[in-house]
């Protein structure tokens, strides 16, 4: 089975976004054959400092490959150095009806968060639709957010082949295992939207007066209190072993101990989950050329696949093969 995942270069990565979706598509590379890719052509549509975007893919990029993903199995690349799919993005437009875009919902929802209203915002999910279809992907990893463009997909690429013949390989979504959301410091989701995230690589001392700062309800010491709701709590379930985590459960529910004290383990916790991917962002950080490198390896073998499918397409339709 051949799994694709995209990832927008929008922001420095959080442990919501490593607990909530990296850690399975990490993992997926394992029994997959995986191609994944940084989405800097999606991240135009909200017209980015052109500094900031190209730094922002080579970021994203060594937080992937820090965190475990193995170049050597799977295809990572970004996606503007395989611009066949855009020319695919033009041909799958062309048969795709303007209602199914005006139902989606991430555009007008954009549009609220106040991005241009833009038409590479609006037509966002057919260059996703040419992202899936060129590579012949059967399964595409999404959180719940992105099941709608998936459908989109799955409508195009039926209408194209009803069109003009089996041309695309019909992709299935594959909702990752639910985690529940990953709370920010401030007891909101956590979200690069909402300023209250823990950085994966931002330094120990930063990530330790951050999760001091957890939003805490304020229940005495002495007094029981509710794992459930509680925000500091819900990180200690994502780093904590079992056994330990019952334990604190029953400190919970019997009282005596402070948030404090919870969030100073929480710390520890977390700095020893994510100190050896540390050891090795910081050996890509220092090595930049090797990980662009990395990034045009894998685009010379995505083109590969792409430019074979982009054939096809050609042809169905009737412009020229090119040789
Ligand atoms: P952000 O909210 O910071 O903009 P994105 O929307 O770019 O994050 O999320 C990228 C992926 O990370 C999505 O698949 C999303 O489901 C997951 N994710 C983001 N934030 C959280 C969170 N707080 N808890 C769980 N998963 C999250
Ligand atoms: N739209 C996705 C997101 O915001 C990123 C993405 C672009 C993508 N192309 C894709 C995801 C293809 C899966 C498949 O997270």
């Amino acid at each position: 089975m051949r799994i694709l995942s995209g990832i927008q270069p929008t922001g420095k990565l959080h442990i919501g976004n490593y607990f909530g979706a990296m850690r399975q598509n990490l993992a997926l590379q394992k029994e997959h054959e995986g191609f994944y890719f940084i989405a800097d052509y999606h991240a135009l549509t909200s017209n980015p400092d052109p500094k900031d975007l190209k730094q922002r893919s080579l970021e994203v990029a060594m937080d992937y490959l820090a965190l475990g993903l193995d170049p050597q199995k799977t295809v990572f690349w970004r996606q503007s150095d395989v611009p066949a799919v855009t020319e695919l993005t033009w041909i799958l437009s062309c048969v795709t009806p303007m209602g199914l875009l005006q139902r989606c919902t991430s555009y007008k929802d954009k549009v609220a968060q106040g991005l241009s209203p833009n038409h590479g915002l609006f037509a966002y999910p057919v260059l996703q639709a040419a992202d899936i279809l060129i590579f012949d992907s059967h399964l595409v990893p999404v959180g719940a957010d992105q099941k709608q463009h998936i459908e989109v997909t799955r409508d195009i690429a039926l209408k194209f082949n009803n069109t003009y013949g089996e041309t695309f390989v019909i992709p299935e979504d594959h909702i990752l295992e639910s985690v529940a959301v990953v709370p920010g410091v401030d007891g909101r989701k956590m979200s690069k939207s909402y300023n209250n995230t823990i950085e994966i690589f931002e330094p120990e001392n930063s990530v330790k007066k951050k999760v001091m700062s957890i939003v805490t309800d304020s229940t005495p010491v002495e007094a029981p209190k509710n794992p459930d709701t509680c925000n500091v709590f819900a990180l200690l379930r994502l780093v904590a072993p079992e056994d330990e985590l019952k334990e604190w459960e029953e400190k919970y529910k019997n009282g005596g101990v402070g948030y404090g004290t919870i969030k100073k383990r929480v710390v520890e916790l977390l700095h020893e989950y994510f100190r050896p991917y540390r050891d090795k962002r910081r050996q890509l950080e220092e090595n930049p050329d090797e990980v662009e490198k990395i990034l045009l390896r894998g685009a010379a073998r995505a083109d590969a696949v792409a430019q074979q499918t982009l054939q096809r397409a050609r042809n169905a339709v009737g412009l020229r093969t090119r040789t």
